[in-house]
């Protein structure tokens, strides 16, 4: 899938550089055409010549050194996609400020709106850095693509993570960030996490959810290219294509979603909501004491059952927690109105609130049950959007 495709290799000032040279050779081998870019410290680090002699073409070393009046603008035009291997603390940090005084940072700049994978790699220390971390989640939510680092040996002899990944899950990136995105031109609304509803001015009736199922579902469908907004209580997704709505309660998140809904082709509920609420908030904090409150409990919007009578209304995903049996939830796929339902037993080890995995059954309004084996959030979220785009179609 390389083949003909214009690649450029970015190489910055580490170690891990001496590998750039067999990546560059796996892509020639792979068919593409690679142009390479170096930054002055990375030629202390591998020779220009021997880019050079992989690629069939001089590496540009220098914004202004080049016979080119433009080098930066000339690769980033030609490139299909920009890869930048190994990618150094340095290099990453100006990228994320767009401090563009090098050819290789002023050429990731300059092709915005292309593909960027960066590869890093660097010692443990320079890895775990506030500074780098915080380069790394401003990259990531400008929709860089990271591969890696890797945990295992470093240069010096220490081990730890920062390890450059091997060149050919760069590849594999690279030949990912260039494939088409299969939910491009969708718009989908995603909602995530437990709602919170006031007993008080201090407490609330909440649930256990962490909203990481929600989130996965969202940067899932954003990295396949589709515009997301994210109804949420719970911690944001930074990623481009997802659009954050950061609510509390019940009602707020029926407000959100509903809006989101009625211009949306599909909509995936994944958050926990109240299916009641204190109908009379006290207005001062209640008091141990006056004694035990007495609450009455009001229902509050359910939010599944008015995206389902929406007309039109988006391809609509439930999510079902469920305690034992999952009897109630195929009761629940008939009766709800939705397309498909991802039901989970909550109770299940390794399933359900707050952890990375999660064990689910997809069920559908007829009834048809199909048990999913133990997944990582984020493999449940690319797995069911693998069914929508099947169920859908690939038209928005
Ligand atoms: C021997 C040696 C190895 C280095 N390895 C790395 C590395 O793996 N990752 C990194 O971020 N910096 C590394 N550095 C530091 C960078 O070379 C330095 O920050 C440099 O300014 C990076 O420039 P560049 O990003 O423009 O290539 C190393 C320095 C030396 C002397």
């Amino acid at each position: 899938m390389l083949s003909g495709r214009h690649i450029v290799l970015g190489v910055s000032g580490g170690v891990a550089a001496y590998k750039a040279a067999y990546l560059a050779r796996r892509l020639v081998d792979a068919g593409a055409q690679v142009r390479t870019v170096m930054t002055d410290s990375a030629t202390r680090f591998l020779g220009v010549q021997t880019l050079a002699a992989i690629t069939g073409s001089t590496p540009v070393v220098g914004l202004f050194a080049a016979t080119d009046v433009s080098p930066h603008t000339t690769l980033a035009r030609w490139a299909d996609v920009v890869v930048v291997a190994p990618a150094t603390a340095a290099t990453l940090s100006r990228i994320a400020t767009g401090l563009s005084e090098d050819a290789l940072t002023a050429t990731a700049l300059a092709a915005w709106g292309k593909p960027v994978v960066l590869a890093p790699a660097m010692h443990t220390e320079m890895w775990e850095h506030p500074a780098t971390q915080r380069t790394m989640t401003t990259l990531r939510s400008d929709g860089y693509l990271v591969v890696g680092p890797a945990t295992g040996a470093l240069a010096g002899g220490d081990e730890g993570i920062g390890r450059m990944v091997e060149p050919e899950e760069i590849v594999a990136a690279v030949e990912a960030a260039l494939a088409p995105g299969d939910l491009g031109g969708w718009q989908v609304v995603v909602s995530a996490g437990g709602t919170r509803e006031a007993i008080d001015p201090v407490r609330y009736l909440g649930n256990r959810s962490s909203g990481r199922m929600g989130n996965a579902v969202a940067e899932a469908a954003a990295q396949r290219g589709a515009e997301v907004t994210l109804v949420t209580t719970a911690g944001a997704v930074e990623q481009r294509r997802v659009t954050v709505v950061v609510v509390d309660t019940a009602e707020e998140m029926a407000a959100a979603v509903w809006k989101a809904a009625a211009e949306a082709d599909v909509a995936v509920l994944a958050a926990a909501v109240a299916d009641f609420r204190p109908a009379d908030p006290a207005a001062g904090k209640l008091r141990r004491a006056d004694g035990p409150p007495h609450i009455v409990l009001e229902p509050t919007p359910d939010i599944l059952a008015g995206v389902a009578k929406m007309s039109p209304r988006p391809f609509l995903v439930g999510f079902a927690a469920e305690t034992g049996s999952l009897d109630e939830a195929v009761v629940k796929a008939r009766r709800k109105g939705v397309d498909l339902l991802v039901a989970n037993d909550v109770t299940r080890a390794g399933s359900g609130f707050g952890t990375d995995t999660n064990e689910v059954a997809l069920i559908t309004p007829d009834g048809v049950v199909e048990p999913w084996p133990l997944l990582t959030k984020r493999q449940v979220a690319d797995r069911l959007w693998d069914r929508v785009a099947a169920m859908r179609g690939a038209a928005p």
